[in-house]
């Protein structure tokens, strides 16, 4: 199976961008460590990264029938983002939200997520790591271990 592993606005700057916020990993560690977890998991990860928010929708929809799951780090389009919102819960997909930081923690406008609402899990506040135990959580809600 394959699951789209999507990423919002200013995620190709990981690395670079506020380490001490958001780890010293680049987006392409992430993406080579998430398609390796996918391989043990048997799943195909399609690694993607838009700084435009139409682009994010057109992926979601694709995704309606190339993939079994979506697992998205929406970036600042969380917060804002109603066309995401929309095309995620029309996508009849489960989706997974990630977040690098602990967005409770941080600024007021961190905390409304438009993605949650429609989210069947969130991992937040893991680093890069969460990239991987969202992986996880995917590949049970696909495939439940037997009873
Ligand atoms: C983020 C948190 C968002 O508030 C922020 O706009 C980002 C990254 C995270 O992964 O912690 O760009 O989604």
């Amino acid at each position: 199976a394959t699951i789209f592993v999507l990423n919002g606005p200013n995620l190709n700057m990981l690395g670079l961008r506020e380490p001490h916020i958001y780890g010293a990993d680049t987006l392409a560690d992430i993406e080579q460590r998430v398609k390796a977890h996918g391989v043990g998991l048997g799943l195909a990860v399609d690694f993607r990264q838009s700084n435009h928010e139409g682009v994010l929708v057109d992926w979601v929809q694709e995704a309606r029938d190339r993939a079994r799951g979506i697992v998205i780090n929406p970036a600042a389009y969380t917060h804002t983002s109603v066309a995401l919102h929309d095309a995620l819960k029309a996508s009849d997909l489960p989706v997974i939200e990630v977040h690098l930081s602990n967005v409770h923690a941080r600024e007021e406008f961190r905390h409304r997520s438009f993605v949650s609402p429609i989210a069947r899990g969130i991992v937040i506040g893991f680093g890069a790591q969460g990239y991987e135990l969202a992986l996880d959580g995917i590949s049970r809600m696909i495939s439940p271990p037997s009873a």
